[in-house]
């Protein structure tokens, strides 16, 4: 395969989502080969390499063709997308289910807030400055948008900004910043990016592929298979008291006409009082099994 023919995705070089998204592509089956300088991963089985880059760049690289894919997050991609009129260029896949965070108005403990009124007129550090202008337009707010790289949290101590407009996870950075949140912008997760138009070569069905796999891997996540055994006129019951309404599979055991063995994909993990319940409605012999991936 001609080395352009390999498919590129854009990675987080270091940061909250870097290992998460490893993670999920190692559950893809991707194995990779690290370059000395730690900037590209060469792929092993697949025909998948991957650029490490900062997340800001990501969006970037997809819109110029350097890569095809890229996990971003989505406060990432809507800012590069209001930002410039390369928008088009880009196609968010999916919510990948981590990299939970939200960007979120805070101001120094001690200033009161009643909306988003309260800010009018004071100046608001930020990293985001197109998701935040979109916002204070749409609550018809006036203030003054300071646009900051990094560090976005200490401009209300060093007196260049009165409030801030940042991505909160933990709560942690601001609480360190005596910041309190007081408004939500946006809330945010992993997206797989793509880019709109594929090259007419073989990458567009390793998209495909990849993209089945993560699918797999996604919908599963959490899962977990549940196996029980039930006397036939017991099997509505133990149904109703499955978590998640699954539609379980209900199996013939051999010899034996009145029982039947179940099985169900439930959503979320099975905790005791669950299967206690299931276990009253008639079910035995419960096992719990996590599900890795899943092909449909
Ligand atoms: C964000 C944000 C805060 C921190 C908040 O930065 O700018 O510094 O995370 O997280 P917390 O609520 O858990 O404390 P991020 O790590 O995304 O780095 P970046 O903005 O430089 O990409
Ligand atoms: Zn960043």
């Amino acid at each position: 395969m001609n080395p352009r023919e390999r498919l590129r995705i854009a990675v987080q070089k270091s940061g909250r989502l870097s290992e998460p998204a490893f993670d999920l592509l190692d559950r893809c089956g991707l194995r990779f080969r690290r370059s000395r300088d730690g900037l590209f991963c060469f792929g092993e089985g697949e025909p998948i390499d991957l650029l490490l880059v900062r997340d800001d760049d990501i969006p970037g690289l997809i819109a110029q063709g350097v890569c095809e894919l890229g996990i971003v997050g989505r406060n990432v991609l809507d800012e590069f997308s209001r930002g410039t009129d390369a928008g088009p260029e880009l196609q968010a896949m999916r919510g990948l289910g981590f990299g939970h965070c939200r960007l979120a108005i805070a101001v120094p403990q001690e200033r009161a807030y009643d909306g988003p009124a309260s800010l009018a007129g004071l100046r608001l550090a930020t990293s985001y400055p197109n998701l935040l202008r979109d916002w204070l337009r749409r609550h018809a707010v006036q203030a003054d948008v300071v646009t900051l790289a990094g560090s976005v949290e200490i401009a209300p101590r060093l007196g260049t900004a009165d409030a801030i407009c940042d991505l909160v996870q933990s709560g942690a950075t601001l609480l360190a910043n005596q910041l309190r949140e007081v408004d939500r912008v946006l809330d945010s997760e992993a997206v797989l990016v793509r880019a709109a138009q594929l090259p007419a070569d073989g990458r567009a069905d390793v998209v495909e592929l990849l993209l089945r796999r993560i699918e797999g891997v996604t919908r599963v996540r959490g899962s977990r298979l549940l196996l029980l055994q039930a006397a036939r006129d017991c099997v509505e019951a133990v149904i109703a008291a499955l978590p998640g309404s699954p539609r379980p599979t209900v199996l013939q055991m051999d010899g034996q006409p009145g029982q039947v063995m179940l099985q169900a994909l439930c959503p979320d993990e099975l905790g005791w009082r669950q299967l206690e319940e299931i276990q009253r409605a008639g079910a035995r012999e419960l096992f719990v099994l996590p599900v890795e991936r899943a092909l449909a």
